[in-house]
Parts: structure tokens; C-alpha cells; sequence
């Protein structure tokens, strides 16, 4: 399952900039363009990349359409989505604006993984009552989509799509449709054994990007309405995959990052079948590809051949982010986690065997039905005896279409608040203590932030920690350089570039 929401705070960077109110940091975008086989670069200012010719994206993109307007709400998956609906409707003739207001099409990429992710798009969809959207087009993609499908046209009778992912290599016709005028379009059948591949895609950082190799949940987590919203699990061809990796490569990137809600199950349809560890291995032998990274891993597909991966190649970061939802194993069942505490603990001994020493990550949700003062004890102690690097937690949040809903013995909110700050106050101790011992180490960092402050930048470790540094060198976005931890508070780590 995929990160959607805040952690304990910005030291780690699991793509949470947008839901945190946007980062002081800023970076280019590029599009990238895979066609017959060729993948080219255009747009950013600061990346050192190839670039397409104009030409040669005037050649493949259609007729001048209009302006798009494109804003994504919850995980990277969504943000990739995102990159590719962008490539899409790019490839068709639009050009991409930065508010809704200068757009002739509005479209909204959605989380419904909490309600009050969710709530997000009705107040957007408020903001534009039938008066405002004259001549605009509005359309809503995403989960949100899928889960209240032509509910949404009742809502807000402005609405003209409606399409869910696992119907967004639909989209080239839907939105002919919507083009053609018709206002009731929906894309929302999630039988499908296909996955989303564009021929553009237009990326939003220049030097990681996203690579989603495995869509929708076979998993039935009783509280989660991803394997309604997303669909079943379909896992893309490797070697599809990895011409990809290659084609990236050659634009200049030089760390990926594999996505999927269970990126570790994913099932090679080829008769290749590759297993996700040599598929890790195989990405990173991709010349000029310098990190590899994944996420998200479901503990109970989490096999010892991941960490060996780790081991025997230092592309591969050493970050596993393994949410544990709960550290007691009574909860676990009710939540039909598929393992229990021992279970995980065992995956967390796996990770912890490794030769390297890899940063753990997990994700917490307290007040599920029926959790008790004394499962909420074995979730904290939980955290003491793993000590994970960075924990994202979330009070729970009844979804629809989910098993929890049934579920009697609710808890309170105010509860759910108090058991929360609990946790995460706990937490906080551990990364303290952990911060405080890497005052003084040094790490190698890819650049990826310039701050308004001058000499001032930010960029991500191998092991996934963001750091804020000084240096006197200029233009090091991109870079990769070594930096060393000169402070640390809880939620962050400053540094000075180490020469
Ligand atoms: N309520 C609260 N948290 C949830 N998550 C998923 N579904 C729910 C829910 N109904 C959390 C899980 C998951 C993360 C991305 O969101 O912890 O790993
Ligand atoms: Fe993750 Fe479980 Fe939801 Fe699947 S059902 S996306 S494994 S939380």
C-alpha cells in the first residue's frame, strides 16, 4: 500500500511534498517520450538531460485542443498516474496550465483512502457551481471515481468524466468523447488485465522518475478500499519494464522507483517470469541507473531473496518501507493482514540480517474496530522493538465498499486522536535517538532541492532521508554529492557538503 499522508515529518522522503503544502524546495519537469521504441526529453529548465525537438513532439502530438488543468490528490501512484494522463492529453494536442481558472479542462486525479482525502474533491467540484465552469470541461479520475461512479454527475451536475485507473488506457477515447460533446463519459470497469503504458509521459522530476510495475490489490485489507477502487493485481511485462529503466537511463535519470500498492508481488506475465528480486537486479544493471528503489512492500511476499538483492548490489537503496498497520496480532486478523506480529517480526529479522544496514518504514492505523488499551500496548511496543526509521499513521476512517464497515465497536474519534498522539509520541523518542547518532556521518545525497536561501539545498540518501545543506558550489541540482550531518531534531537533518 502506497503512502498517501503525513509522516512523523519531512526526513523522509516518500513523495509527501504536495499533502504537506508544497516544499520551499523547487525542481523542473520533463516530458518524457517513448515512441516506437525511442524515448526523448523536453522541458526543464535545470535538467541536463536530452531534450525532444519540438518538432518531433509537434510531429506525434494531434491538432491544438486547448489548456488542461491537472491536480492530484494522495499517493505516487497517483502522482504517476498523474505524469501519464498529463502525457496523454499532451500527446493530443493540449498544453498544461497552473490554475484551474485558464483552463478549458479541469481535471481531478483523487484519493479515497480517508474520508477527508475524499472530501477534497467535492469542495474542488464545489468551487466550480455550474455558473463558473462556462465552456470548461471537468472531469474526475482516480479512486474517488470508481468508488461513486455516476453518483458524481448527480453531485455535481458539471461533471463530464468520469473515469477510474483501471480504465485509463480508455482515456485517448473518453475524452474524444468528451471532446465530441457528450457530458455524461465514464470509465469505470475494473475487469481488466491491462496496465496503464503511454506513449508520453510527462515527468515531474527530471531525475527520479516513477515506474509503476505493478497496478491494483489482490490483498483484502478489511478497512482498505484500494482492491475496490484500483482493481486486481496486474503485473506489467518485464521486459516492457526494463526498456523502459534503459530508455530513462539514456534521458539522464539516474535513480527509479518501482511502484505498486504491493510492488512486492508482482508476477512477471511473461514467459520469462521474473521474480521481483531479479527484476530489482535487472533494473539496476541499466547503465547510468545509480538507485533503485520500491515501494510499497507487503510484508507476508517479502522474501529473504529481496534482501540478498540489497546485499549483493549497492544500486538498490537500502529502504524498505514494510507497513505494519498493527502490532497485534488479534488486530491483525480482524484486519486480515494475512500475518500476525511474530510473522512480521520475522520479515523485520530478514531486513535487519542484511549485511548493509537498511532503513525500515512503516505505516500505523489506530482505532480499527474492537482495538483495545492492550492491542494499542503491543502496536507500541511494536515500534520499540523494531525501531523503524519513519512511521506514517492514521487514525482509521470507515471506507465504503470495505469489510471494517460492518464492523461493531467502534472507536470514538477522540479516541482515535488520543491513541494516535500516543503513538506517535513514541515514535517521536525513537527517531530522536536515532537522528542523534547520525550527527556526524556522512552520506552520499542526490540533489533534488534548491532553497530560496542561498547556498542552501536539499536532497534524498539512499536510505531515503531528506537533508537540508549548505554548500558554496551552484548548480548541484541533479548531483549526486556527499554530505555530512552537522544537526538533527526529531523530523529533520541539516548537513554541509563534505569536499
Ligand atoms: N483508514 C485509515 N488508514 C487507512 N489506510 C488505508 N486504508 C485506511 C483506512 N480506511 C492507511 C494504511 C495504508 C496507508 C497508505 O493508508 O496504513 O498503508
Ligand atoms: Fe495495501 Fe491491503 Fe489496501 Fe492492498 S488492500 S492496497 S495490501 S492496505
Amino acid at each position: 500500500m502506497l503512502n498517501c499522508e503525513v509522516g512523523m515529518g519531512k526526513t523522509f522522503d516518500i513523495g509527501l511534498e504536495r499533502l504537506m503544502g508544497g516544499s520551499e524546495f523547487s525542481i523542473g519537469s520533463a516530458i518524457n517520450t517513448i515512441h516506437r521504441g525511442r524515448l526523448k526529453n523536453e522541458g526543464s529548465a535545470t535538467f541536463a538531460g536530452a531534450r525532444a525537438a519540438a518538432s518531433e513532439l509537434d510531429a506525434i502530438r494531434g491538432a491544438s485542443r486547448g489548456t488542461f488543468f491537472l491536480e492530484t490528490f494522495g499517493c505516487q501512484m497517483n502522482d504517476h498516474d498523474s505524469e501519464k494522463v498529463a502525457g496523454v492529453l499532451l500527446s493530443r494536442g493540449y498544453t498544461q496550465v497552473e490554475s484551474p481558472e485558464s483552463a478549458s479542462l479541469i481535471l481531478y486525479n483523487t484519493c479515497s483512502i480517508r474520508e477527508k482525502a475524499a472530501q477534497k474533491v467535492f469542495s474542488r467540484l464545489g468551487e466550480f457551481g455550474l455558473t463558473q465552469n462556462e465552456g470548461r470541461i471537468i472531469g474526475v479520475l482516480g479512486c474517488v471515481a470508481q468508488q461513486e461512479g455516476e453518483e458524481i454527475f448527480k453531485r455535481a451536475p458539471w461533471v463530464s468524466l468520469v473515469c477510474g485507473s483501471a480504465s485509463y488506457s480508455k482515456l485517448p477515447g473518453l475524452l474524444a468523447q468528451v471532446e465530441a460533446g457528450n457530458h455524461r463519459v465514464t470509465g469505470l470497469d475494473t475487469e481488466t488485465d491491462e496496465t496503464f503504458e503511454t506513449e508520453i509521459t510527462r515527468r515531474d522530476n527530471p531525475w527520479r522518475a516513477y515506474l509503476t510495475i505493478i497496478e491494483g490489490c489482490d490483498k483484502a485489507c478489511s478497512y482498505c478500499v484500494v482492491p475496490y477502487t484500483r482493481g486486481p493485481e496486474r503485473s506489467r511485462a518485464s521486459d516492457s519494464i526494463l526498456r523502459e529503466v534503459r530508455q530513462l537511463a539514456e534521458l539522464g535519470y539516474s535513480e527509479v522507483q518501482l511502484l505498486g500498492q504491493t510492488v512486492n508481488s508482482y508476477r512477471d506475465p511473461t514467459p520469462r517470469k521474473m521474480r521481483f528480486a531479479e527484476l530489482l537486479l535487472a533494473v539496476a544493471d541499466a547503465v547510468g541507473i545509480r538507485r533503485v528503489r520500491f515501494t510499497t512492500s507487503h510484508p507476508s511476499d517479502f522474501t529473504q531473496d529481496i534482501v540478498d538483492a540489497i546485499d549483493s548490489q549497492p544500486k538498490l537503496c537500502n529502504h524498505v518501507h514494510l507497513p505494519a498497520q498493527s502490532g497485534s496480532t488479534r488486530v491483525l486478523r480482524a484486519m486480515q493482514r494475512t500475518y500476525s506480529r511474530e510473522e512480521y517480526l520475522e520479515k523485520i529479522q530478514i531486513i535487519r540480517g542484511a549485511k548493509r544496514a537498511i532503513s525500515i518504514t512503516t505505516d500505523i492505523i489506530v482505532g480499527f474496530p474492537g482495538e483495545k488499551d492492550e492491542d494499542l500496548a503491543e502496536t507500541l511496543s511494536l515500534l520499540d522493538a523494531v525501531k523503524y526509521d519513519n512511521m506514517f499513521s492514521f487514525k482509521y476512517s470507515p471506507r465504503p465498499h470495505t469489510p471494517s464497515l460492518a464492523m461493531s465497536d467502534l472507536i470514538s474519534e477522540e479516541e482515535k486522536s488520543r491513541r494516535l498522539a500516543l503513538l506517535q509520541e513514541k515514535q517521536r523518542e525513537i527517531q530522536t535517538a536515532r537522528h542523534l547518532t547520525m550527527v556526524g556521518e556522512t552520506f552520499e545525497l542526490l540533489v533534488s532541492g534548491k532553497s530560496r536561501r542561498e547556498n542552501q539545498w536539499s536532497g534524498h540518501t539512499s536510505c531515503h532521508r531528506v537533508i537540508n545543506f549548505s554548500s558554496q558550489e551552484q548548480a548541484l541540482l541533479g548531483k549526486y554529492v556527499h554530505v555530512r550531518v552537522t544537526g538533527a531534531t526529531p523530523n529533520s537533518l541539516v548537513g554541509e557538503q563534505a569536499l
